[in-house]
């Protein structure tokens, strides 16, 4: 058994257990133990949970704004919802179980309970559960359920369909229909905004014949079957759910009854559903040898991002995924900079598959521009369906006046659209996928370099461009001139549209160029913009500064001593009167971000001289921080720095580390980008793996506390293994395409072209 926190552990390093039952963890583990597929994402709580212990299961492609304010995926009714009472007395969850144990088991996707509980009554009954959201068949949520008691009891079973389940911001289902099926119930219900249809069968089967009667509540529809049971002898009932919007089907009443009629055995279901895990993991397992709590933590991680991200068609993935409705359901910068390297390097369709989203959205980032004075694409920060902007004007609240604080995360924070190009860039260089590009990509960078080229103002006494009046990914700092990371991210986008416009087949190009009609004039101004866009230099002491005036900014060391100034620990930091405004307190790596995203533009010295100048300042009051700042270390060869910041990213969602309400706002939930952040942490920080102009990179520099690293790498269509251990990496090709590949490996350069390499590392 290897500890993870108190009464968390694993034992093999392939689930997390916990052996006590906290209901005001309820809100935490609902997410932790949480299943999903893409579709939907089912929280994890216990069967006879309702939304008082938040249980909800969120699905894809349901936006609805019933508060009229934020629209957010909508939370359907729950058909696993069962309770027992036995001998008159029904079962609850409490502090007072004589014992416990829940378990997610990353390895199969399947999450589950056993409790034991001696009631009032005197009998003691134990209940068993397992549940599965089929990544086979994405519509469906699947539940074994066995009771026993000790001696010969009455169980009266409650089981249904629970309709009053736990949503953020308003009720997003109205209209609630029910009818009979042969099988069991279903519900049909319209969101209330766009009135999509939500459709949610279920099926059960009981072990034991019983006497049946409806169940009378409002809320919960179904019935109850009183069960005389004999000691020692088991209850099962098994219960399936399925979930379909008129969204994914134009009828999908009858799509969900043909998903009902063609369902197999409990058994049959987990089966397929347990291959489609099985081969998951061959794709994405990241081995740490010689730490079993780090392993546990990293699929843990791993298996958060999976189960976040839509593979059925091509929808956002989540900033929250779909663990609650925080955030919206929807993509932030993180998707691309965060989510997508995984994929990227592990599973190259589904890469492609996150930046189509991106093109079918364009138009909603052509609106956004339009609509705020620009031209080209400028994607919203908050995206949902369409590409609109999600992102409210008023988010959080100034906790301590009451009113809504105006933030301008919508409308200033532009790296948005470069960190696209980065993106497409990136997966074109990895992928050599020229279909996607001529395709989608180069229409996508056009319009983004245009975007740039519109925001851009040029400053004639400086003779330079500057972006002006934005916000960096340090969102405690809003309308700052010359954010360094905005800056060279616009002027890679902008090299990337300028060498597009060299590298593509002329007939392809002209097409992409009368589709959005691009003049010579507009690539003109990109060339001069490339010319002199200012990218701000290292100054005194090699530092660089993060935007215009941040040096003359108070310097708070360590940052956490800013919090001594709050007046209410709930009030939010930044703009435009939190306390770290007028401070150098930053919320999350920033310029950090710049090194983590170009390894080779900057060299090792000034990346330490600003990692040191800049980590003391830093809040980490984003998740998205402690992984950037990990992988920073781990290249300049700070181990311990690297590994604790490591520790700290990895455990965010598994030890409920951050904060689930900021100004006002719930902000809990599972970290997606922080779950995509601990494979590039691995990857990108400890291993050293870097791909640019057809080279890569390889220099590793593994944390003591472990002992080894096994990764894949698809590149260029070839699948390679990764080993490092004993000094020496080891790769294995297991899918060769005949075509070399340039590796170098801390610094040794050479030609791979055979199945298996071993090459010597020196201790870094
Ligand atoms: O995109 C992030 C942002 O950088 C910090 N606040 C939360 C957002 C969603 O994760």
């Amino acid at each position: 058994m290897h500890t993870i926190g108190e009464h968390l552990f694993t034992n093999s390093g392939w689930e997390i257990v916990k052996d006590r039952y906290e209901k005001a963890q309820a809100i935490n583990e609902g997410s932790t133990f949480m299943i999903g597929n893409g579709f939907l994402g089912y929280r994890g709580t216990f069967a006879e949970d309702g939304k008082d212990a938040y249980a909800a299961c969120v699905v894809t492609d349901t936006w609805d704004k019933a508060d009229g304010k934020w629209e957010e995926l909508s939370t359907v009714p729950n058909a696993l919802w069962t309770n027992a009472s036995i001998n008159g007395e029904p079962f609850a969850m409490d502090e007072e179980v004589d014992s416990f144990e829940r378990q997610l088991d990353l390895r199969h996707g399947l999450t589950s309970r056993a409790v034991k509980k001696r009631l009032h009554n005197g009998v003691t009954v134990t209940i068993t559960e397992e549940k599965f959201a089929s990544y086979d068949k994405k519509q469906l949520v699947a539940m074994d359920y066995r009771l026993t008691v000790d001696r010969p009891a009455e169980i009266v079973l409650s089981t249904g369909i629970d309709q009053d389940v736990w949503s953020l911001n308003g009720d997003h289902l109205g209209n609630h229909r029910t009818e009979t099926h042969p099988d069991g119930l279903l519900v049909q219900a319209e969101t209330v905004t766009y009135q999509d249809e939500v459709v949610v069968a279920e099926k059960f089967q009981l072990s034991h014949e019983g006497e049946e009667e409806a169940l009378s509540g409002e809320a919960c529809i179904g019935r109850t079957i009183a069960v005389q049971l004999a000691a020692g002898e088991p209850l099962r009932l098994t219960k399936y759910m399925v979930v379909l919007s008129s969204n994914d089907h134009s009828n999908p009443k009858q799509a969900a009854m043909e998903v009902i009629g063609a369902l197999g055995s409990y058994e049959q279901e987990k089966e397929s559903h347990s291959r489609q895990w099985e081969a998951l993991w061959n794709q994405y397992d990241v081995e740490i040898h010689g730490n079993v709590v780090d392993q546990v933590a990293m699929r843990f991680n791993i298996y958060h991002q999976i189960i976040a991200t839509p593979v059925h068609k091509s929808l956002p993935i989540g900033a929250r995924g779909l663990s609650c409705q925080a955030y919206q359901g929807a993509a932030f910068w993180d998707q691309e900079i965060y989510n997508m390297p995984m994929f990227l390097y592990n599973n190259p369709p589904a890469a492609r598959r996150i930046l189509e989203y991106r093109y079918h959205t364009l138009d909603g980032a052509r609106r956004k521009a339009k609509r705020l004075g620009y031209e080209g694409a400028y994607y919203a920060w908050i995206s949902g369906k369409t590409g609109d902007e999600l992102c409210p004007d008023f988010f959080f609240k100034d906790v301590l006046s009451g009113r809504d604080i105006r933030n301008h995360f919508n409308d200033w924070q532009i790296h948005i659209s470069p960190d696209i190009a980065y993106a497409v860039k990136k997966y074109f260089h990895v992928t050599k996928d020229s279909d996607f590009l001529e395709q989608y990509g180069a229409e996508m960078v056009f319009e983004i370099a245009r975007f740039l080229a519109s925001h851009a103002v040029y400053k004639p006494m400086r003779q330079r461009y500057e972006f002006v009046r934005v916000q960096g990914p340090d969102e405690y700092h809003e309308n700052v001139d010359n954010n360094a990371f905005t800056n060279y991210q616009a002027h890679a986008a902008l090299a990337f549209a300028l060498d597009l416009l060299q590298w593509m087949d002329e007939t392809v190009l002209h097409d992409v160029r009368e589709r959005i009609g691009l003049t010579d004039d507009e690539i003109e101004l990109w060339q001069d913009m490339y010319a002199k866009l200012y990218l701000p230099k290292p100054g005194k002491g090699g530092l660089i500064e993060q935007f215009d005036g941040y040096f003359d900014l108070e310097s708070i060391v360590p940052a956490q001593d800013v919090t001594k100034r709050l007046i209410q620990p709930d009030e939010y930091y930044g703009h435009p009167n939190g306390v770290a405004v007028w401070t150098q307190c930053i919320k999350q790596a920033d310029l950090i971000q710049l090194f983590v995203l170009y390894p080779m533009l900057f060299s090792q010295d000034l990346v330490e001289k600003n990692y040191e100048y800049y980590e003391p300042r830093t809040l980490h009051f984003s998740s998205l921080s402690p992984s950037s700042y990990a992988i920073a270390a781990a290249r300049i060869g700070k181990k311990e720095e690297a590994y604790r910041n490591f520790r700290k990213a990895v455990m965010i969602d598994l030890l409920n580390t951050n904060e689930a309400v900021s100004g006002g706002t719930f902000i809990g939930g599972i970290h997606t980008a922080n779950n995509g952040a601990s494979w590039q942490m691995a990857v990108h920080g400890f291993g050293g793996v870097h791909f640019e102009e057809d080279v890569l990179y390889l220099n590793p520099t593994l944390p003591r506390e472990w002992s080894g690293m096994t990764f894949n790498l698809v590149i260029a269509g070839q699948h390679l293994e990764v080993t490092v251990q004993d000094n020496k990496v080891r790769l294995h090709n297991q899918r060769p395409t005949g075509e070399a590949l340039n590796l170098s490996v801390n610094g040794q350069t050479l030609v791979f072209d055979g199945e298996e390499a071993e090459l010597p590392l020196e201790q870094r």
